[in-house]
């Protein structure tokens, strides 16, 4: 779910638009019922189910100001986590791929009492960002973010017998989502679910022969994902004010 947004992401590749014609994916965005309409409906869903909230606006507004990119989730789509974090009673939380901290937000409010949030960014300046901005929204007692390459960090954790985490959300970069796919299978028990971000890319994670590193990194997931006895996974497409996009949902343990 980060950002995604607009033009340059789309493949090529021919998609079908709503009247039936062959048009590429940068042109079913733009045209009639594309990325306005998304946007639009996004816009519409945030005004009627999520409102206006203090302390996830001042982060992005904060984020924004401090030069952090716009990638971020949604409003929706942190909604969206925070609903899986209190669905799934989830008491800890393993988010690789800080920012500002919003996703962190959205999730870690949704902890029970004595939950805990660790977030991973490799960069310094995102992690000061989104300590700030944890505690305006009063988490700074929930929520630790660890400054560090999120390899390293992940392989730090296993050999220091952390976890188990109830919820992983990964969201950084993509090159390494297999990896990341593998280390949170070390850190999570069965039940627990992992979250994967932007795996569909505008259509792009189509393409076999991409050099695009992102792509890459998205279909080595994919292929993991479907040769895991040990998780039973879906993906879901999206559209919305990010774009055409879409996230991995897995549940450790197995199919049901
Ligand atoms: C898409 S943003 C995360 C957005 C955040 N989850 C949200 O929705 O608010 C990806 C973040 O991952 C960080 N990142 C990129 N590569 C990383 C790595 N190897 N280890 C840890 N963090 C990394 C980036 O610096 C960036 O802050």
């Amino acid at each position: 779910m980060t950002g995604r947004a607009t033009g340059g992401r789309y493949s090529e590749r021919p998609a079908r638009q709503t009247d039936g014609r062959a048009g590429t994916l940068q042109e079913v965005a733009e045209a009639p019922g594309g990325q306005p309409v998304w946007s639009e409906v996004d816009r519409y869903i945030e005004d009627l189910l999520l409102g206006p909230d203090p302390a996830l606006d001042s982060a992005t507004a904060a984020s924004a100001a401090a030069g952090l990119p716009a990638i971020a989730v949604a409003p929706n789509q942190g909604k969206l986590l925070q609903l899986l974090v209190r669905a799934s009673g989830a008491r800890s939380i393993l988010e690789i791929g800080t920012l500002g901290g919003y996703s962190t937000i959205w999730m870690a409010r949704a902890l029970p009492p004595a939950g805990r949030l660790v977030s991973l960014e490799m960069d310094p300046w995102h992690a000061e960002i989104a300590r700030r901005n944890v505690a305006v929204a009063g988490l700074s007692e929930v929520v630790e973010v660890r400054v560090g390459p999120a390899l390293a960090a992940l392989e730090a954790m296993v050999a220091a017998g952390e976890g188990p985490f109830d919820l992983v959300f990964v969201d950084a970069d993509k090159e390494h989502n297999a990896d990341y796919l593998d280390w949170s299978l070390r850190l999570t028990a069965p039940g627990s679910l992992v979250v994967v971000d932007n795996v569909v890319r505008g259509g792009a994670v189509l393409q076999e022969a991409s050099t695009d590193s992102a792509v890459i990194g998205t279909r080595r997931l994919f292929e993991r994902l479907s040769a895991e006895p040990h998780l039973s996974a879906t993906a879901v497409q999206t559209v919305g004010s990010k774009g055409h996009d879409g996230f991995v949902i897995a549940v450790v343990g197995g199919p049901a």
